[in-house]
């Protein structure tokens, strides 16, 4: 199978030209002006940004939650992934406490073989590291499994302590992998949430007001900190107020290896969303919550001076109806998380490049080739060059659209309401290319599950590897 794109404005993360790209297979083998080849298929991009397909390095597919699960499949998130233009997700497999990780990753693996319609990696979440454990992670890594999440939030349940953490980073430091925080003290956490309930506090909006920023800057200190004398790279999850960025500059200034992403949610939502009537509120009970509005043009500044590297989304679907609603009566049992891996190209393109916030070539850079970069999936994904994956995504940057849970065109997630009900965005993705294969055709689903694969992932390839030893 060959395609030929013609006449299209090629954007990566640091280049800006009109060119055709010739497809072969799987990959890209040629770029240059007016190629004459003969194809299986030409696609004429006039008009068009061709980019690299997106990169969402935050996705939570078929994620346990309490009693309940996300709502997107492996099938139906990736699906919605690609309508919005990203041809590569990295989600999260589970360690239960007690079990081993690599039991874990079977258990995912089963989950999504088969099923997915663009192609997938899996950072892990560990939760349980006794010393005896510490060896899976270089097994991991063998796996692909380069990168893990640990949290200082959810005692009980996924919490890791401080010793867990610094074993953690100190292997992942040895071993080239990188670990991810979530940064939130979640025992102080726990403290005001029982307050709150014990005053009578039921409402969704109490989620965010148990959940200070003060709180998260915290935990972003400790992690950075933390990082910094295990000598490893640390990359900063779901970073959503000023007072977390600042704890980020200053560790920076100071050599530590520090990564952070913002998600959209927290670039275009605020706290006035928990003011929603009746139980509507739920549907913004994610973590970190929203925040005062005046942090999104602080988040938009860090993107733009380097202070920030990626936007991901953080999506973690659950339907108001039966899901959020475990939380009717009590704020902290609604599920934590929200939608959004269909929205985030337009999103940003719109708000981003579309405002002047940022460039085009930083749009790439933080949607596509950054995380590309952080989670060693470059120069695979996360570019268009000759001998990368064939991941291409033609952008149309006249085409608006309205977001909403009834618009066909902007929604294909597993959920029964939109984080962006409303949103007009101008710039939306049309044609979308996977390893090769037409999935998206002009605004239609034309792949199957099982188009994508499981990537297995290289080493932490961000600002700082091989840099560990202070050179
Ligand atoms: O509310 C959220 N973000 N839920 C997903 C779990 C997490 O912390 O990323
Ligand atoms: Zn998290
Ligand atoms: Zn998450």
């Amino acid at each position: 199978m060959s395609i030929l794109i013609k006449n299209g404005r090629v954007v990566t993360a640091c280049d800006d030209y009109r060119a055709d790209i010739f497809v072969h297979d799987s990959t890209v083998t040629l770029i240059g002006k007016d190629l004459v080849l003969d194809a299986d298929r030409v696609i004429d991009a006039a008009g068009k940004l061709v980019i690299p397909g997106g990169v969402d390095p935050h996705t939570h597919l078929e994620l346990p939650f309490g009693s309940t699960s996300t709502s997107d499949t492996f099938e139906t998130g990736t699906r919605a992934a690609a309508f919005g233009g990203t041809t590569c997700i990295i989600d999260f497999a589970v360690q239960f406490k007690g079990v081993s990780t690599l039991e874990a990753l079977d258990t995912w693996h089963e989950k999504a073989a088969g099923k997915t319609a663009i192609d997938y990696g899996f950072h892990m979440i560990i939760t349980d590291m006794p010393d005896h454990r510490v060896p899976e992670m270089r097994r991991l890594s063998d796996e692909g499994v380069t990168s893990y999440k640990l949290f200082m939030a959810y005692p009980g349940a996924f919490l890791s302590d401080d010793g867990t953490i610094f074993r953690a980073m100190r292997k992942a430091g040895e071993d080239g992998t990188l670990v991810c925080m979530h940064a939130e003290n979640g025992i102080v956490i726990d403290e005001l949430i029982k307050i709150a309930l014990a005053e009578g506090h039921i409402a969704p909006k109490y989620h965010a007001l148990t959940r200070p920023t003060r709180l998260e800057a915290e935990g972003t200190h400790r992690a950075l900190a933390i990082a910094e004398v295990a000598r490893a790279p640390v990359y900063i999850v779901h970073l959503s107020a000023l007072d977390s960025l600042k704890e980020l500059r200053d560790a920076r200034a100071r050599g530590v290896m520090a990564h952070a992403e913002t998600c959209p949610q927290y670039l275009l939502l605020d706290e006035t969303a928990y003011d929603a009537p009746g139980f509507e509120g739920a549907k913004y009970v994610l973590t970190p919550p929203l925040r005062e509005k005046w942090n999104q043009e602080e988040l938009w500044r860090g993107l733009r001076n380097g202070d920030l590297n990626v936007i991901s989304t953080d999506h973690c679907p659950f339907c108001l109806k039966e899901q959020k609603e475990i939380g009717k009566d009590d704020f902290s049992k609604i599920p934590n998380g929200g939608p959004g891996v269909e929205n985030r190209m337009s999103l940003i393109y719109h708000h981003g490049v579309g405002k002047g916030r940022i460039s085009l070539n930083r749009f790439v850079e933080l949607t596509s080739t950054a995380p590309a970069k952080i989670f060693g999936l470059f120069p695979k994904k996360g570019t268009i060059a000759v001998g990368s994956d064939a991941d291409i995504v033609i952008f149309d940057p006249d085409h608006e659209e309205t977001i909403s849970v009834h618009n066909a065109r902007t929604h294909h997630m597993n959920i029964d309401y939109s984080a962006y009900e409303g949103f007009r965005v101008k710039g939306f993705t049309e044609t979308v290319i996977s390893r090769g294969k037409v999935i998206i055709d002009k605004g239609d689903y034309v792949g199957r599950a099982g188009d994508g694969m499981f990537i297995k992932r290289g080493p932490y390839g961000g600002a700082h590897a091989g840099l560990r030893d202070g050179v």
